[in-house]
């Protein structure tokens, strides 16, 4: 097929969707404006970015159209909170009156979140093509809602854009005609590189009062390497059981290195709910603080937390995204998961699995904290221009 103008609508939902879609965005942009340059004004691609309000708080969404200057979407769905069931079929029941009004020739969906299931779904089902970024990824944890998410919405696409070999290797196990697999690289890569420098601007060290000299003596005045830490998975901390084991961790390895813990809202209402205040430390609120070196900050911006990561001394996780941003950035991480859907980044990368259990997080951090760290290296295609090579692809099969 050859048309003039493609059109395309864009879904974002959920914070980690945001750094995937805006390196797409500025190539797009590059391109339009490349081509009214060169007299070809009708040779354009229409993008409509459509916000379903998975996320909603103004630190889960908003700072990250600031931080990574994307514009105001064109269209909010605000679904916002609810059962898997309520946020999936809301965002079907509003997008696909969208998709009837703007009939787009393709949808482009990123990553694993609700919102990615839903808009594909609804496209999928009424004939419009999808184009699914950070295709192929498997955890083989049936458990894991992404997991459902990452099969579904793979096996509803006509444009597969892999990140990695093994992504590749999953998809055509599962069946996938190889001609709809595109191993592009990494999107998270392209606006990791791209906001490095601006992230190194972040006054956010200053802010929280510490240091990025690794190599300083521990000592009590305030001026310290520290760790940093992420922990939002329901399997963690919905299970008061499976959240202690982890805090038991923290706890001992806290005593040793300051541990800077930005909170997703729901780990502070579960905190909140198993009344666990007293173990932490809330950093700039009124609230009462525990005196641990578990430090609770509220959830950052993009840079700030990309500063914050670029000094850590390790980082621990549950999430995807920052298993692939500190092979990246070459710092370890220790994922407090028993699967990843990233394995490259344990093969390749900085990155060490060690689940829930209090004895290995324990193990690892002090690893690390006797020098004892993971080197990695940087995946094939890693290299900042995945985006170009999609937009490339779909300039190719559209225009
Ligand atoms: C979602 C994604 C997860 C991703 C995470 C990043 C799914 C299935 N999960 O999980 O893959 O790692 O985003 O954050 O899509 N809340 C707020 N303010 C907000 C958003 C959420 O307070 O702006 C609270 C609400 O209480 C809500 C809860 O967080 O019920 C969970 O939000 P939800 O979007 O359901 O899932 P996440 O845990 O954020």
């Amino acid at each position: 097929m050859s048309i003039q103008r493609l059109k395309i609508i864009k879904i974002v939902g959920a914070r980690p969707n945001f750094m995937k879609i805006a390196p797409i965005l500025k190539i797009v942009k590059a391109f339009n404006r490349k081509s009214q340059t060169e007299g070809n004004r009708e040779h354009n691609i229409d993008i409509l970015l459509v916000h379903t309000g998975q996320h909603y708080d103004y630190k889960m969404s908003q700072i990250f159209f600031e931080d990574l200057e994307i514009p105001e979407p064109d269209i909010y769905l605000g679904v916002g909170s609810g059962t898997h069931g309520e946020q999936t079929g809301k965002v079907i029941i509003e997008f696909e009156k969208i998709l009837f009004a703007e009939k787009p020739d393709l949808v482009i969906v990123v990553g694993d979140v609700n919102s990615t299931l839903a808009c594909a779904l609804a496209a999928a089902k009424i004939d419009i093509p999808v184009a699914h970024v950070e295709a192929g990824l498997r955890s083989f944890d049936r458990t894991m809602p992404e997991e459902i998410n990452r099969i579904v919405a793979d096996h509803l696409s006509t444009y597969l854009f892999t990140p990695s070999p093994d992504a590749d290797e999953n998809l055509t196990r599962e069946g996938i005609q190889t001609n709809r697999i595109y191993r592009v690289g990494n999107v998270m890569a392209d606006s990791l590189l791209a906001n490095k420098e601006k992230a190194l601007r972040s006054r956010i060290l200053k802010t929280l009062g510490i240091t990025e000299d690794h190599n300083q003596e521990l000592n009590a005045s305030g001026n310290r390497p520290y760790g940093l830490l992420t922990l939002h998975r329901p399997s963690n901390v919905d299970d008061y059981d499976s959240f202690m084991k982890i805090v038991k961790g923290l706890q001992v390895v806290s005593e040793e290195l300051p541990i800077i813990f930005p909170i997703h809202p729901r780990t502070k209402k579960q905190i909140e709910a198993f009344g666990l205040q007293n173990i932490f430390q809330f950093v700039n609120t009124s609230q009462k603080t525990g005196n641990s070196g578990l430090y609770c900050t509220a959830p950052m911006g993009y840079l700030d937390f990309m500063r914050l990561m670029m000094s850590a001394t390790f980082v621990m996780t549950d999430s995807g995204g920052i298993q692939e941003e500190t092979t990246l950035l070459g710092i370890p991480c220790l994922t407090l998961r028993n699967t990843t859907e990233r394995p490259i980044t344990i093969s390749d990368g900085t990155n060490t699995i060690v689940g829930n259990d209090t004895d290995r997080i324990i193990e690892e951090a002090y690893k690390i904290l006797k020098g004892n760290s993971k080197k990695g290296v940087i995946p094939d295609l890693w290299d900042g221009k995945a985006a170009q090579r999609i937009v490339n692809l779909l300039i190719d099969s559209f225009l």
